[in-house]
């Protein structure tokens, strides 16, 4: 029960590491949990996964790159919940054009992966400040990358927003910590879900990932979501800020 009494929104909550952020919340008690993903059918389904299990949850269609949708979403999770305790700004993408050196990166993918990845997450954060501050506390998590920390061969526009969610949140943290409002980073490692699925149904992909990851498995969503229980709770109360890299050491080397 270490969410007890907390309410949050969870963008990209429909799938993977959202998806598993949802259940563990509900699973520590959380007293209302908003999942929010332009996936209408695979948000509804972790929303009735929860109910069974007791839990209480309701689903809200977001697309994180419209301003308009996210004012909604605050206001219904308040006119449902009375509160809004936590935000994990999870939603994210990439696509096979993406995919691809600065060179072969056209504007219509930068600017796409731009609006999902980063403009998404300063959505997230502007429209939570205001019920947290009624509240005299809250946590923003923001979902980067170990790509928001580190180059690769490819994946150009990802590397660039997932790296502005990094700074973005440091800058968050600081205006917002005399608030008690704290703002920390998440940077997965590798993980299998629905966005590495096509990547790693190349065995030679998942083993490469695999052979550069130390701990010397694959990622799972629960390993990054179990992050975002730590930083939603109580536990974390003194962190802001910060960089949380769950990537089974794949950066330390
Ligand atoms: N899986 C990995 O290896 C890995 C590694 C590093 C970072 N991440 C990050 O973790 C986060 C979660 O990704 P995942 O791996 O669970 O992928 P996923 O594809 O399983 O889940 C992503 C979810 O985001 C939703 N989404 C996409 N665009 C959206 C939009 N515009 N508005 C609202 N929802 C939208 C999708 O519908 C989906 O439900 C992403 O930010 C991703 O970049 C993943």
């Amino acid at each position: 029960m270490r969410l007890k009494n907390k309410v949050a929104i969870v963008t990209g909550g429909a799938s993977g590491i959202g998806a598993a952020t949802c259940r563990l919340y509900a699973q520590e008690g959380a007293t209302g949990i908003v999942v929010a993903d332009i996936n209408e059918e695979g948000g509804r389904s972790v929303v009735d996964n929860i109910v069974q299990a007791g839990g209480e949850a309701i689903f809200v269609h977001l697309d994180v790159s419209e301003e308009s949708q996210w004012i909604d979403t605050v206001n219904t999770t308040v006119a449902r919940y009375d509160r809004l305790d936590i935000t994990v700004n999870n939603a994210g993408m990439s696509v096979a054009e993406s995919r691809v050196k600065v060179e072969d990166t056209t504007i219509e993918i930068w600017d796409r992966l731009h609006a999902v990845n980063s403009t998404g997450v300063f959505l997230g954060t502007k429209h939570s400040i205001s019920p947290m501050r009624e509240n005299g506390s809250g946590s923003i998590i923001n979902i980067s990358s170990i790509y928001g920390i580190v180059g690769s061969t490819g994946t150009t526009a990802y590397h660039s927003a997932k790296g502005s969610v990094r700074t973005f949140t440091k800058a968050a943290a600081i205006q917002y910590a005399p608030d008690l409002i704290r703002c920390n980073s998440v940077h997965p490692g590798f993980a299998d879900t629905g966005m590495t699925a096509a990547v790693h149904a190349d065995p030679e992909e998942w083993n490469k990932r695999v052979s550069q990851t130390p701990i010397g498995r694959m990622g799972t969503a629960e390993d990054i979501a179990w992050g975002c229980v730590f930083l939603g709770s109580d536990e974390s109360s003194f962190m802001t800020g910060a960089e949380l890299v769950i990537d089974g050491g794949m950066t330390a080397q």
